[in-house]
């Protein structure tokens, strides 16, 4: 092996500066750090940049994908289609709300969910499907959105990976009955972590804003301004109900800042992802044995990652050539792009294990 220095390639590195520094001060200098009006400021700017009716901030896309199920109510035990490649929240979402993940195999070419085996696995007890966005390639939603309306499915897409995609001229998140953000540091656009629950029918939504915060039906600056104002503009501004139980999952003032800010450039980001990922494409264009994970649409989506899948014949647990390959040269690096290079085969013990948490023996194993 060469004994040439190293580069040491960053895997995700976000794109923070001045913009997110100065609404910080903002912050400091109010000193407001938890759930505050920047948290209404956000959620508001977000479902304008999105185009929805309502937005609910939290503190990640678990939160986000957890409360969204919350808001149907489902029975006990019902069960939702998930795609059998995807980060595990998706799937302990479901878990989190005594309901049953089924595992739908992905298609090989885009990694996302197979429609055909989605149907296939659809039961009578089948209550919503949540197709993730894999790496920022859009699941054809018009697809599957008919399928779901067939079936009477609630749609919640993972859109963790895709914060200002479209899909035939349409946001991903708006295509289904309710759509979930990731801000998490690795993410499109980071809150440092963070998340965002995201639908047109408010009616659904609306109550989230309770169960993101204890339960509790008033937000505690709109209480404390009560205390500060002049007016004294509500008699009881102090008196606060918790109706339903629910959890630490707000998104707070600190985040909300850093995402205003981020907002603002994401478009700039995908933009730069999507350059970046044409010149690796150039880069392996006459490779034999390299090539891409995605069929990368450029022009249509924003993709949040880059990878290379591994040819299973040639698993090791020895580092890959591809990785070698790749530390010795320059890759574009900052803003964020991301080069995985490796992708393993839906693990269905890991599936087996997931579902075992909650309901033994519920779970059909949808790979061999
Ligand atoms: C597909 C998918 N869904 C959900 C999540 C959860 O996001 P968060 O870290 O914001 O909870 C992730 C995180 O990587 C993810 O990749």
């Amino acid at each position: 092996m060469s004994d040439k220095p190293r580069m040491q390639v960053r895997l995700f590195k976000p794109s923070v500066g001045e913009e997110e520094l100065e609404n910080l001060r903002g912050v400091f200098e109010r000193a407001w750090l938890g759930l505050g009006p920047l948290v209404s400021q956000f959620e508001k700017e977000w479902s304008e940049y999105i185009g929805a009716k309502m937005s609910v901030g939290v503190n990640s896309a678990t939160a986000a994908l957890h409360l969204a199920l919350t808001a149907y109510h489902f029975p006990r035990g019902s069960k939702v289609l998930v795609p059998a490649i995807t980060f595990a929240s998706t799937a302990t979402a479901v878990l989190y709300n005594d309901l049953v993940p089924v595992f739908v195999d992905v298609d090989p070419v885009s990694l996302s969910m197979d429609l055909n085996d989605m149907e296939r696995k659809i039961t009578p007890d089948c209550v919503a499907v949540i197709p993730v966005h894999l790496g920022g390639h859009p699941v054809p939603m018009e697809k599957l959105m008919e399928i779901a309306k067939a079936h009477r499915l609630a749609v919640i897409e993972d859109c963790a990976h895709c914060a200002g995609g479209f899909y035939k001229g349409k946001r991903l998140g708006m295509w289904g009955d309710i759509g979930c953000f990731s801000f998490e540091e690795k993410k499109s656009m980071t809150t440092g972590d963070g998340g965002m629950i995201c639908s047109d029918q408010t009616e659904l939504i609306e109550p989230l804003h309770a169960h993101r915060w204890i339960g509790i039906d008033k937000d505690t600056w709109k209480r404390s301004a009560g205390y500060t104002s002049q007016e004294m503009l509500e008699a009881r501004h102090w008196y606060y109900e918790i109706s339903v139980l629910g959890y630490k999952y707000n998104m707070n003032d600190v985040m909300a800042a850093i995402g205003l800010a981020q907002m603002k450039k994401l478009d700039r980001m995908n933009a730069r992802r999507a350059e970046i990922i044409r010149r690796y494409l150039d880069g392996i264009k006459d490779c034999k044995t390299i090539k891409p994970l995605l069929p990368y649409e450029l022009e249509n989506a924003a993709y949040w990652l880059f990878g290379v899948p591994r040819d299973p014949a040639r698993q090791t647990h020895h580092p890959p050539e591809e990785t070698r390959h790749c530390h010795g040269r320059a890759l574009p690096a900052a803003p964020p792009a991301s080069v995985v290079l490796a992708v393993r085969r839906p693990d269905s013990r890991r599936q087996t294990t997931l579902a075992n948490l909650r309901h033994p023996a519920a779970l059909p194993r949808s790979d061999p």
